[in-house]
């Protein structure tokens, strides 16, 4: 048995995603013994005392509090996960960093660029480790595809296809949580679904550099749901109806970084969309990748199976191949293709990255600088759909998508 180190751990929110992260460092000595990490789960806030007795009585949690600031304070506490609403990241990851504690932080990290800006300064400054919640680049057939482009066994990239679609809304007697309202969330599926997306082309592909955007709302009210109750799946009826203050689809084209090997010079375009109001994908979330030698396409509600095209004379079309012991950590939570991982999946090895980075490792894990660099293509999105013009991407640097080395995930970047 490898010899123990335990990390204090310190949760703020404990609503959905709340309870996943405690899930996922609990999972930790479970799926990964040989790293000797033990998670001691010290303290949860949450406003809803509720929910903060029920961090203690069945999460395991020593103690509970309404109070966030306690967690902040608290001695024991060496790393924080924020699971709150968006509106209160910014505060709450910047107090996180003055209090010396590495947070992991949920998607999208600020309501907006700017937050976001804020929060990683604060994470320099105070030399954190940070990270942030875009679990989607864990699945191992995703660290598998990535692979393979960046071997160049897709040839030259082409062209980006993606589409998170859900209809966790798709009923119009769907609540209107925090999500839907303005200053609470930011922007609305951009923020929520849409930064997963950039975040996986970004770390498959390379960073977006130019976008052009429209979005709709589809519903323009819905019946309230009060704040700590319930989850966004929930439908209300006969509700309070309330204005819903944000997009509910998006579609982008978008352009990524200029291959500078490529005979053509032709840039690599993206087709990403989003929606939080589809019937029919239930979390349909989506992306394919196209080159001059073949191309990959996943979708999560399949996660465990890659459909690849490599090096096929025409008409051959598609090979279905289910993730198994070579795909990224599978074989930690099956010992064989089949048998297939689900969602929390993700999150362990999220939080096994993060608690490696914490430990001084490097990890490649998604951080406040890949939170930075969705955020801001979203946030030229939102400037797109606005004006109707191309808007170019401010790039970000060290962003782990890209390598933090500066290695471009994708050869013919
Ligand atoms: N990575 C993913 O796949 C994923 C999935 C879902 C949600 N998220 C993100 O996770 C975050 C939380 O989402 P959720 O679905 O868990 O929300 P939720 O509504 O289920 O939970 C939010 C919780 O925050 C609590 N809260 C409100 N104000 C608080 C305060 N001042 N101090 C402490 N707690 C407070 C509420 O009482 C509630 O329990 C959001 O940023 C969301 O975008 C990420």
């Amino acid at each position: 048995m490898a010899e123990q180190q335990t990390v204090g751990v310190g949760l703020i929110s404990v609503g959905w995603m709340g309870k996943v992260h405690s899930r996922a460092y609990a999972n930790i000595p479970v799926f990964y013994p040989e790293l000797g990490i033990k998670p001691r789960l010290v303290i949860a806030a949450d406003t809803a005392e509720d929910r903060a007795e029920y961090a203690v009585d069945v999460l395991g949690y020593e103690k509970g509090t309404t109070d966030y600031h306690e967690v902040l304070d608290h001695p024991d506490v060496d790393v924080v996960s924020i699971c709150a609403p968006n509106f209160l990241h910014a505060q709450i990851a910047q107090d996180a960093a003055a209090a010396g504690k590495a947070f992991w932080l949920e998607k999208p990290a600020g309501r907006s660029a700017e937050e976001t800006q804020a929060i990683s300064d604060a994470a320099d400054r105070a030399g954190v480790v940070s990270a942030v919640g875009f679990n989607y680049r864990n699945a191992p057939a995703i660290e598998y595809a990535r692979q393979l482009v960046a071997d160049g066994k897709l040839g030259r990239i082409t062209n980006v296809r993606g589409a998170f679609f859900a209809d966790y809304s798709a009923d119009p007697r769907g609540a209107l949580s925090w999500r839907f309202v303005r200053d609470l969330a930011g922007s609305g599926v951009l923020g929520d679904l849409m930064g997963h997306l950039i975040d996986l082309t970004h770390y498959v592909v390379g960073p977006v550099q130019e976008v052009t955007a429209a979005t709709s709302t589809v519903y323009s009210e819905r019946p309230e749901l009060p704040m700590g109750s319930g989850t966004h799946f929930a439908i209300v009826e006969n509700g309070d109806m309330k204005p819903v203050e944000n997009e509910d689809y998006a579609s982008m084209i978008v352009r990524y970084a200029q291959p500078d090997s490529s005979d053509s010079g032709s840039p690599v375009i993206g087709t990403l969309e989003a929606s939080r109001v589809a019937n029919g994908p239930r979390a349909s979330y989506g992306v394919e990748v196209y080159g001059t030698e073949g191309s990959f396409r996943w979708d999560f509600e399949r996660m465990n199976e890659l459909q690849l095209a490599l090096n096929t004379a025409p008409h051959v079309g598609y090979t279905t191949v289910m993730a198994g012991a070579e795909f990224g950590d599978f074989s930690v939570f099956q010992p064989g293709a089949g048998t297939p991982m689900g969602y929390d999946d993700l999150k362990t090895i999220e939080a096994k990255k993060f608690l490696l980075a914490f430990l001084g490792q490097d990890s490649q894990h998604a951080d406040i600088k890949d939170g930075l660099s969705a955020n801001r293509v979203v946030s030229a999105a939102e400037k797109s759909a606005e004006s109707g013009s191309w808007q170019k991407v401010d790039q970000v640097s060290n962003t782990s998508a890209q390598g933090k080395g500066g290695k471009l995930p994708c050869k013919n970047f």
